[in-house]
């Protein structure tokens, strides 16, 4: 059928044929809101590259996921930056660290929120990677054992879900092994599965203070100009056992994450990352573009792209655009 028989604009005409016909929505429950915990007491910073996010002690998860759950956001992630940091990233297992404090602070406090963590050393780090060094190198076996420990430390704390991100070979089966063991096998992992080595992490690092202090990430994080790749190391995760695969980060890997949506039937996640959201935020300061809907159509490419979920630092943000 071509035109004048067929007419695409009849179905433009107003906002009921359009909401008709609409192939994508987002709802609140398809995203992921990331949340910074650091060390003290009525702590509430704001991150000078993250304008509206917030880096928050312990005693306010209370009330930031009241806000969140009022909204309908009832999935967040947790980042900890430690009171100390070391060469072999302790504080990342340890009984009493941030991220095991946050995690019980929030199911008591609001139990109904489902709790990701993050799983990776670079936090936790003196020298800012993520696993353990030998020289100047990131040693791929000695650091597994450690990332098994900080998942099973975050499951035994009350996490609903753990995430690592850390992009070390093999680290799922480690991961599932260890929960499995010590009975938790209810415990899916969101794997971190393509991971890029990305300049859209720079805000990130202001805010987790997770800056490598020699280096940098390209000997474990992708090379952003592999394609193929993403999928041999999608299906490595699979087989090692991960329940969901995310893609990192999101807008300038759409094409990534369309093809795992094709070719893997596990559910795709897709973090649209600091970098991602800075500028956003920053051209709308300045008036440059409409934030908000810049935001929606930027959060609405992702899903169209295939992802399930997505991690994003405008979670509350879109689902207050939503309500409108
Ligand atoms: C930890 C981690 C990073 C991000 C999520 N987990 C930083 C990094 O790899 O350097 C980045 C998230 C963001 O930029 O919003 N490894």
């Amino acid at each position: 059928m071509v035109f004048p028989e067929y007419r695409p604009r009849r179905l433009r005409k107003n906002e009921a044929f359009r909401s008709m016909i609409r192939e994508t929505q987002i709802s609140p429950a398809n995203l992921i809101y990331p949340l910074f915990i650091v060390p003290g007491k009525g702590v509430r910073e704001e991150v000078s590259s993250m304008p509206g996010v917030f880096r928050i002690s312990v005693d306010q998860l209370g009330r930031e996921a009241k806000e969140c759950l009022a909204l309908g956001v009832n999935n967040v992630i947790l980042f900890g930056i430690p009171e100390q940091k070391d060469a072999v990233g302790s504080g990342a297992h340890a009984k009493g660290g941030i991220v095991q404090r946050a995690i019980k602070e929030l199911k008591n406090k609001a139990p109904e929120m489902l709790v990701t963590t993050d799983v990776c050393l670079c936090e936790y780090t003196s020298h800012g990677h993520c696993g353990i060094l030998h020289g100047q190198e990131v040693d791929n076996d000695s650091t597994l054992e450690v990332l098994a420990k900080t998942a099973l430390s975050h499951a035994e704390a009350g996490a609903d879900m753990v995430a690592p991100s850390d992009m070390m070979d093999g680290r799922v089966a480690e991961i599932r092994a260890a929960l499995d063991e010590n009975n938790f096998h209810d415990i899916p992992i969101m794997s971190y599965a393509v991971k890029y080595c990305s300049a859209f992490y720079g805000p990130f690092r202001e805010a987790a203070e997770s800056a490598p202090s020699f280096g940098d990430r390209r000997s474990y994080q992708m090379d952003p100009a592999n394609a193929r790749e993403a999928m041999r190391e999608a299906t490595l995760d699979v087989d090692e056992g991960a329940d969901i695969l995310m893609v990192k980060p999101a807008v300038a890997y759409l094409d990534i994450i369309s093809r795992l949506r094709e070719e893997f039937d596990l559910p795709v996640a897709a973090y649209h990352v600091s970098g991602e959201y800075a500028m956003i935020k920053a051209a709308g300061l300045r008036g440059w573009i409409d934030e908000e809907r810049v935001m929606a159509e930027t959060l609405l490419s992702i899903r169209r792209a295939g992802a399930d979920i997505i991690l994003t630092y405008f979670a509350k943000d879109m689902a207050r655009y939503l309500r409108k």
